[in-house]
This record gives structure tokens, C-alpha cells and sequence, in this order.
């Protein structure tokens, strides 16, 4: 059998379920936090307990607002190896370092440009990640070789409790990937990290409960190493977000690694797909798969994986209707894309690198 973990919240205690013992890793769930009330003699235990375990060199997998991350310490290179390893992915490809706030940037980045205090300060804690010059606590194993490297605070109460009680334990930064294998969907619930990866994680990682993931879609990416800030990955922070809220200017963007110097894996054409074929056009059969606004008509026969009423909905649930389609055995799905302003810019995006994967 597995542990059963207690967590204690200002007041509230959530036990959490007894760990399936089928399988050879814990899943801790129900993990109810409210972060702003916590106080120093009322911590969640569990939590303390993951973030010693990412000291002592194993995974834990954490719900994030964007997505599920899969972290280890980022500075411990044999911790970085086993996430490269456990999601297949190429070691040459960059991972994000996840802090708790502003305070721990200077750590990892150097050269900070001025915008780039502007935009961790209005931004964070949330769904965006600044690429910066590194100092040298960012080693080669997390930059993938290169010069910079990519920072976010997260505002998931839980991903921000662990952080937190990470580095009270000396701990600086976690590194996180979305915790999915290499190409492949996101997950935006603890079920999906467990789907995608149990088969991959040992018995002393964790995966983290903590609901459904409000964004839904992973984090704006904005290269911070020019005179202006650039948009690499579109996310809910949204160009529009940046020029308002700031009246920074912005260089010019493009979300493919033919428009980048910069590597990064979600800029390849053919990312984030799921096993069924994804159509952007063109009209479904019975039986195919099909993803439109609310006030679309489902084609007669097609199997309804998502309705979202508005682009935050879309974004929401776009990931966990694809993972259906796959758990269905579904062949093909039909997505009638947004919009492509605000949030929508982002789906537009995934859709696309979702769909690329059957392109010749
Ligand atoms: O929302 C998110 O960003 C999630 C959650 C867990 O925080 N994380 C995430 O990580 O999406 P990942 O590794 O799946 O995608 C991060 C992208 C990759 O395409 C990676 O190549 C790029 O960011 N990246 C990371 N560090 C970079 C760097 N120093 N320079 C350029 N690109 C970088
Ligand atoms: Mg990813």
C-alpha cells in the first residue's frame, strides 16, 4: 500500500486518498492549499516532504496554472538527466527554471533588461517565462549549451508552495518541463501525468494532485535577450497584455524555430500532437473527432470532444479533448480554430504544431 498524506490548510485538513499500490510511484491527491493563508506552524506537510525529495535528487511532478511541469532540482545534473530520460526528449533542448519570485532571478540571469524587470513584475506569479543571458549557476545540462536561460514564477498555489518550501530547504530553482513525453500533449491534470509517464518514473518520484490547469496552454515564452522583448511561444500573457499594461514595444515575432537563433522544442513545426490525426479543415465523418466553439453545431455523427463557450475555455480544455480523442481510439479530429487574437494566438498556434505531424 501506498501513504496516505495529510495536508493541513489554515484551518482545513485534506486527507488525501490512499496512493495506488498497483503502481510503483506515489500519486498524491487532493491536495488543497490556500497559499496566502498559510502560516509558518500550519504547512502542508506534503509538500515539505516533495520539495526534500526534490533536494535529495528525484522527480516530482507539480501542477502548474499552464500546465502539469515534471521538476528536479535544477541544479543537480543527474536530477536533470533522469527528466530528459523519462520524457524521451533530446538533451539538447533547453528546460525552464521554475522560482518562487523576482527575488531569485538574479540567480540564474544576468544583463536583466530593464523591460524584463517590467514584465517579471506585472507578470508574476504567471503563465510567462523570460529568457534571459545566464549567470553561471545555469549550467549546460539546463540551457541545452546555450547562453540564456528561461525563468518563470508560476502562480499555482501548489507549484508556488513547493517552490517555496524548496528553497527554504536551500534549494534555488526547479526545473520543469511541461510532463508529457517528447512531441506529445501536454497534461493539464495529475491523470494525464499519471497516464503519460508511470510507466517511466520511479518509485521514489511524486506526482503532485492539484486539479485541472486554469490556463491550459503553456506559458508565453518571451526572449529578453535584445533591445526588445520578442514573443517566441504565445501564451495567456498576450502581446496585446505587454503593450497595453506597459507600452513596452516588441520585436518582431515568429513561433517557428526557422524564425528563431533560439532552440526550443515548442517552436518546432510538428509539437504537441496527440496519436489521431488533427484536420483544421475539411468536414469529419461518423465517428471522428470534433473541437469548436460552443456556438458551433456538432457534424452529424462526429463525436463532440469539447465546447468551449470563449477562447479562456478553449484554451482549458483543448489538451485534456485531445487525450479523450486518443483514450477513445479516435482517428482523426476536426478542429475549427479561434480567433487569432488574444489567448486565441496561442491555440491557433498548438492547433497548428498539432496538426503538422501528418503533414509529409
Ligand atoms: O507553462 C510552461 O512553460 C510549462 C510549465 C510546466 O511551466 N513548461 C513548459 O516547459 O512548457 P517545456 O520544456 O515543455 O517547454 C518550454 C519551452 C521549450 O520549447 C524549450 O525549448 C524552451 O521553452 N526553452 C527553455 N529554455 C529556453 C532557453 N534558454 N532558450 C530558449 N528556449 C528555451
Ligand atoms: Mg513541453
Amino acid at each position: 500500500m501506498g501513504t496516505v498524506e495529510e495536508v493541513r490548510v489554515s484551518g482545513q485538513l485534506s486527507m488525501a486518498k490512499p496512493t495506488r499500490n498497483m503502481q510503483s510511484f506515489q500519486v498524491i491527491q487532493s491536495v488543497i492549499i490556500t497559499f496566502m493563508r498559510i502560516t509558518s506552524n500550519c504547512t502542508a506537510a506534503a509538500l515539505k516532504d516533495a520539495a526534500t525529495s526534490l533536494i535529495n535528487g528525484n522527480l516530482v511532478a507539480f501542477p502548474t496554472e499552464t500546465v502539469y511541469g515534471l521538476g528536479a532540482d535544477a541544479t543537480n545534473e543527474k536530477a536533470v538527466a533522469r527528466i530528459y530520460e523519462v520524457k524521451g526528449r533530446p538533451t539538447d533542448h533547453p528546460l525552464i527554471v521554475h522560482i518562487s519570485s523576482i527575488e531569485l532571478l538574479d540567480k540564474w540571469a544576468s544583463e536583466i533588461p530593464e523591460y524584463a524587470i517590467k514584465l517579471a513584475r506585472t507578470f508574476w506569479p504567471g503563465p510567462m517565462t523570460l529568457i534571459l543571458p545566464r549567470t553561471e549557476l545555469a549550467k549546460d545540462f539546463i540551457t541545452g549549451g546555450q547562453n540564456n536561460v528561461g525563468i518563470r514564477a508560476p502562480s499555482h498555489t501548489v507549484a508556488l508552495a513547493l517552490l517555496k518550501a524548496f528553497e527554504e530547504q536551500g534549494g534555488l530553482g526547479v526545473a520543469a518541463p511541461s510532463a508529457n513525453r517528447f512531441g506529445k500533449v501536454s497534461p493539464t491534470s495529475s491523470q494525464a501525468v499519471t497516464d503519460e509517464l508511470s510507466n517511466y518514473l520511479s518509485q521514489d518520484d511524486l506526482i503532485l494532485d492539484g486539479g485541472s490547469s486554469e490556463v491550459g496552454v503553456e506559458s508565453t515564452i518571451i526572449d529578453c535577450t535584445g533591445d526588445k522583448p520578442t514573443i517566441l511561444r504565445p501564451g495567456a500573457v498576450t502581446i496585446e497584455m505587454i503593450k497595453d499594461e506597459l507600452a513596452i514595444s516588441m520585436g518582431t515575432q515568429s513561433f517557428t524555430s526557422a524564425g528563431n537563433q533560439i532552440k526550443a522544442s515548442g517552436l518546432l513545426e510538428s509539437h504537441y500532437a496527440p496519436n489521431a490525426k488533427v484536420l483544421l479543415s475539411g468536414t469529419p465523418s461518423p465517428g471522428d473527432g470534433y473541437i469548436a466553439l460552443i456556438n458551433l453545431p456538432t457534424p452529424s455523427g462526429a463525436i463532440r470532444l469539447s465546447s468551449p463557450s470563449d477562447n479562456n475555455d478553449y484554451a482549458r480544455t483543448l489538451y485534456s479533448a485531445l487525450r479523450e480523442a486518443d483514450l477513445a481510439g479516435i482517428q482523426k479530429v476536426f478542429i475549427v480554430a479561434p480567433k487569432n487574437e488574444g489567448i486565441g494566438i496561442a491555440i491557433n498556434d498548438r492547433i497548428k504544431k498539432a496538426s503538422s505531424k501528418n503533414k509529409p
